[in-house]
């Protein structure tokens, strides 16, 4: 029997409450299919790690993640810790090291649950984003001059390149096409940003010549968050740089009907330098941390994804079934969505519908 090494990196405040969820349900969902097993190391990476040794994963850390087959991380951030330490020093250099250019968002109403958008419900609500996540705006590149003078200079330089732009542009066509709608838009501002966004757009023209069965629009990012809220069945995959689709897709999270429930895979389909890691679109949420009623769908859901990547799609599919039943029946719900429930019980009536 194929035995998947699963590397846990539960992180920060709520991360430590909805990944030990999503494990206990895909534990479940290997017993129940039967063909395979799932075996989780534990990391206790993070911010307390960090108050603990000054690092937020040891020197060695891409090594010893480097033999897994996928990483499961919850989130990565607490206030005791500057943001751009915590996320930087583990999240961003585990996707840039490992080369993983893909991360993937659906952005889909499950079954029960009410959109904010009145009168928008599953048949109009259903994207995939696809969001750069190795270059452009959030390369690092850059300084500061004159520290806390009046006359102070910060820079901030954008990364795009040819080849990654092209990637991440081609992978989106190859999503649109296998979709139903075959559309993708595109998110650009080449309007006030004529280098990178242009060689955005030029990159998008020239991939689209090879997938002319796919519909391309080109729309300016700011024009596209409003296009999410008024004409959201207009869009199907979404292609959009680091930064850009980072915005957006939390629009998606609360089109969702709560970022409790915004999945995400950080994937490199063409080459291996280290294993794709799922998680949960959400941060830590400091403000609900350790009172148990952080909902585990997400995390939950980006387990799903972690099955289909690994191949088991009988086992993705049985745990979006699960999903979409406690969602569909709506019983069970953390406060996020209205409810009064816990993530535990919320958990174990996901665990209860896949082992049926
Ligand atoms: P957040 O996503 O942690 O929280 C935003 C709001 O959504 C909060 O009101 C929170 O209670 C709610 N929320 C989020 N997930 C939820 C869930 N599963 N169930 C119920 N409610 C949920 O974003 P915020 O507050 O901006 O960031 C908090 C910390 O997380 C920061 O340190 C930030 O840097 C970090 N962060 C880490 C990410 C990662 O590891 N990938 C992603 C986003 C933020
Ligand atoms: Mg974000």
């Amino acid at each position: 029997m194929k035995t998947y090494r699963i590397a846990m990196i539960p992180g920060d405040g709520i991360g430590k409450e909805v990944i030990p969820a999503g494990v206990q349900v895909l534990e479940t969902v290997a017993r129940a299919e039967g063909q395979f097993a799932l075996d989780f190391n534990a990391f206790d990476w993070g911010c307390e790690y960090y108050l603990r040794s000054g690092r937020m994963m040891p020197e060695d850390g891409l090594e010893q993640l480097r033999p897994f087959d996928a990483i499961y991380l919850g989130a990565i951030g607490h206030p005791s810790v500057p943001d751009h330490i915590s996320l930087r020093d583990l999240l961003l250099k585990i996707r840039f090291n490992f080369d993983l250019y893909v991360n993937l968002r659906p952005v889909a109403i499950l079954p029960g649950i009410a959109s904010p958008l009145a009168g928008k419900g599953p048949a109009e609500i259903d994207m995939l984003f696809i969001r750069e996540n190795t270059e452009g705006e959030y390369s690092g590149l850059g300084g500061r001059f004159k520290r806390g003078r009046p006359e102070e200079v910060a820079i901030q330089s954008s990364i795009f390149t040819r080849r990654g732009t092209e990637r991440i542009i081609r992978y989106a066509f190859e999503q649109a096409r296998r979709r139903p709608r075959k559309c993708l838009a595109s998110a650009t501002k080449s309007n006030a940003m004529p280098y990178t966004m242009v060689l955005w757009d030029e990159v998008l023209r020239e991939v689209a010549k090879e997938y002319p069965d796919v519909g391309v629009a080109n729309y300016h990012v700011d024009a596209l968050a409003a296009r999410m809220i008024t004409h959201p069945e207009s869009l199907d995959v979404v292609v959009g740089s680091n930064l850009f689709a980072d915005i957006l897709t939390d629009i998606g999270g609360a089109l969702q009907g709560s970022l409790g429930l915004a999945a995400s895979a950080n994937l490199n389909p063409t080459a291996r330098l280290g294993p794709p890691l799922f998680e949960p679109v959400h941060g830590s949420a400091p403000d609900i941390a350790g009172r148990g009623i952080a909902n585990p769908i997400a995390a939950i859901w980006s387990g799903a994804l972690m099955m289909e990547y690994l191949g088991e799609f009988a086992a993705a599919e049985r745990v979006m079934r699960a999903l979409k039943g406690v969602t569909g029946e709506g019983r069970v719900r953390t406060p996020d969505l209205g409810g009064k429930n816990t993530t535990k019980q919320v958990t174990q009536a996901v665990i209860e519908k896949v082992g049926s």
